[in-house]
């Protein structure tokens, strides 16, 4: 069987539900804001275009192309600045600028931008061949956490190394991928005849393996996405990143969230409730709702896409919003 994309072109990035994150940012025009994924910088331009001349927008990315994308508007626009690093260091960048407390709104649009997607040489794309890579950073060898330091090494690295367990563990956790391992397997065999270098390679090996390919989806789709989301650490940034935006909003800052997959918009949702349900008491415990120490409140729905915004931008149709505001009275808490 032969997969057919639909569309080969590369692409601009479009940002993913623009006004809904405006409105839900709840602008003021002497704000402050953080964009912890510039990518090609679209909400960002987009909230500066309402910011009077006192407000400002920080720029996190962890890609070197999109920081470099970034130079141009900080030279044209001192209201702006960008930090080449990833989200995960969030409250330390705000700290040194003297911003801690004071943000006005975060916004996290998730996931990887149409250039990393439709440029061959980062090797994020089954649809053209390159170097089986996937890093958004692929300067970074190693990353501090709070506990360790990590080695990042590309897909195909890791690849080479891994046991037919640990890639099936992989495909399973973050692709939920049901032929995990007989993929894994696949995998395994291949790398004994030859090294695997390119995506290209890769997606053969999985669709050639995969017993049940999904209409209109390649078979590889899953595995991709995996191999990605763990290579680049993306659910434990986002993980470490959320605590921290308690720390650098002000009372009534808001948090925006754009996720494109179940697994991160579960932890989104989690915290987000979590956080206004307050401190854990035992059960049976009688406690009010303001010994509970709620530090965030959910301001409306879960937002997706309209069927126009899918149809103009394919890319937008698994995004999700979510939007949630800082009480007043917030507890100064990193450990929730
Ligand atoms: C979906 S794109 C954002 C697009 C952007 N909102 C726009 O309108 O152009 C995600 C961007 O976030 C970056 N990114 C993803 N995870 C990151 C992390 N943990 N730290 C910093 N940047 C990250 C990626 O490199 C990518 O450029």
């Amino acid at each position: 069987m032969v997969f057919k994309p639909k569309s080969l072109n590369p692409s601009p990035h479009q940002p993913v539900l623009l006004s809904q994150v405006l409105s839900a940012l709840n602008l003021r025009s002497d704000g402050i804001y953080v964009d912890c994924t510039f990518g090609r910088g679209g909400h960002t331009e987009a909230i500066l275009n309402r910011l009077g001349t006192v407000g400002g927008v920080l720029a996190f990315d962890q890609d070197p192309e999109a920081v470099q994308a970034a130079q141009a508007l900080c030279v044209a626009d001192n209201r702006f600045s960008i930090v080449h690093s990833d989200f995960a260091q969030l409250a330390l960048h705000v700290e040194r600028r003297g911003w801690l407390g004071k943000v006005n709104g975060v916004l996290l649009d998730l996931g990887v931008s149409s250039p990393q997607l439709d440029t061959p040489a980062r090797g994020f794309s089954f649809m053209r061949d390159g170097p089986l890579d996937m890093r958004m950073n692929p300067n970074s060898t190693e990353t501090e956490t709070e506990t360790e330091t990590v080695t990042v090494v590309g897909v195909g690295e890791w690849l080479s190394k891994a046991t037919t367990f640990e890639i099936a563990d992989v495909l399973k956790t973050y692709g939920e991928e049901r032929h995990a391992r007989r993929l894994a397997r696949a995998i395994v065999a291949a790398r004994e005849q030859t090294e695997l270098k390119t995506t290209r390679q890769l997606a053969d090996i999985i669709a050639a393996a995969h017993p049940a390919w999904e209409k209109d989806k390649h078979p590889a789709t899953r595995c991709f996405q995996a191999l990605r989301i763990f290579i680049n650490r993306e659910l434990e940034q986002l993980r470490q990143v959320l605590p921290q935006v308690l720390e650098v909003l002000a009372p009534g800052g808001r948090l925006v969230v754009i996720s494109f997959h179940s697994l991160e918009d579960r932890i989104v949702k989690r915290f987000i409730r979590d956080c206004v349900r307050g401190d854990d008491f035992p059960p049976g415990v009688p406690v009010t709702a303001k010994a509970l120490h709620p530090t965030l409140r959910t301001i409306g729905k879960p937002v997706k896409p309209s069927a126009a915004e899918v149809a103009a931008n394919p890319r937008a149709r698994s995004a999700i919003m979510r939007v949630a505001e800082v009480l007043t009275e917030k507890k100064m808490s990193v450990n929730k």
